[in-house]
């Protein structure tokens, strides 16, 4: 079966000028695993860096948790294998903390692995887990709770939004937060230029692969026909923007047929696609973010190097 919105974005996508593609198609079973082996990777600094920063804080972060004295849900917007926070997770049961863990995520299959790995390692956590978009997934909850609610938007993932996108977003979660919830968003801050395009451009060639599986994903679920190896992996860092952004672009002039559109789309050589886009915070750009969407609150926690923050926010 096609997914009809997967067709629709390609297509705009596709028809706009430049063209893109939403790195949000860059996720399906091979990509997750791609995402995986990119964290991993000795360039991709900021998952061990926002590790570090849970592992220093993670005690502070529990007294400020409960510092209601009511109990709480940790809510973790795309859990994926929620890696990081189990780092939290370890120090909360450990101390026999009342929460419980919310992981929401779109992927069915990816919730029912995590709730399996967590209930043999964590026997006696409360895990809640919730199959919707977040949003969804948040009204679902308010009607059900009296726990403070502190959200996890964690990995920098704010930064594959736009400033427009990244403001209504934040806007929106706030609007269905109550006076005492927080929010904890994991940041990438701006730093050497070469430092933050290497972790886009890694030496393994797992990025380019990550970025090149957006076309395999329309050769395969929409019956294109992209030669993937006239297709190069081209990201770049705008130190004033604080944007890393990726491209695939074409080696040669050619025409792509994309069988479920019923259509083909003309390249010239050269021709970039936008795919992706990092951005990077200054702490100025990001007390600026908390205000446009109107979060009074923040306060920053920060690794030791100041590669990353997990900034925590209160409306
Ligand atoms: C998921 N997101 C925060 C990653 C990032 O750093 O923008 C995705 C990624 N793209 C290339 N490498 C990693």
């Amino acid at each position: 079966m096609i997914n009809q919105q997967f067709a629709q974005d390609v297509l705009d996508g596709l028809s706009s000028t430049p063209k893109t593609l939403s790195s949000k198609y860059f996720y399906n079973k091979k990509g997750d695993a791609l995402f995986q082996q990119i964290m991993a990777l000795d360039e991709y600094y900021l998952t061990r860096a926002e590790y570090a920063i849970f592992d220093r804080y993670k005690k502070d972060w529990l007294t400020l948790f409960q510092n209601t004295g009511k109990p709480f849900q940790l809510i973790e917007f795309g859990a994926g294998d929620c890696y990081k926070t189990k780092v939290l997770l370890d120090a909360f049961t450990e101390t026999k903390s009342d929460f419980q863990y919310v992981p929401i995520d779109i992927s069915k299959n990816i919730l029912e692995v995590l709730e399996a790995d967590l209930t043999e390692r964590y026997p006696n956590l409360d895990i809640q887990p919730v199959n919707n978009d977040y949003f969804k997934a948040l009204e679902e909850l308010d009607k059900n709770t009296t726990h403070r609610k502190v959200i996890l938007f964690l990995g920098s993932n704010i930064g594959n939004f736009t400033d427009e996108q990244a403001i209504a977003f934040l806007s929106e979660v706030k609007q269905r937060l109550s006076k005492d919830d927080l929010i904890l968003i994991g940041v990438d801050l701006k730093k050497k230029p070469e430092t933050i395009l290497a972790a886009y451009n890694d030496k393994k060639g797992v990025t380019r692969d990550f970025n090149l599986n957006v076309l395999h994903r329309i050769n395969d679920e929409l019956g294109g026909d992209f030669q993937v190896e006239n297709f190069m992996h081209s990201p770049i860092y705008d130190p004033l923007t604080g944007e890393a952004r990726s491209y695939l672009v074409t080696t040669k002039a050619q025409t792509v047929r994309i069988d479920a559109l019923e259509q083909s789309f003309e390249f010239e050589a050269w021709e970039a696609i936008h795919t992706e886009i990092s951005r990077k915070y200054s702490l100025n750009q990001l007390e600026d973010l908390a205000e446009k969407a109107g979060f009074a609150e923040t306060k920053h926690f920060f690794d030791e190097q100041k590669y990353f923050v997990d900034t925590i926010w209160r409306r």
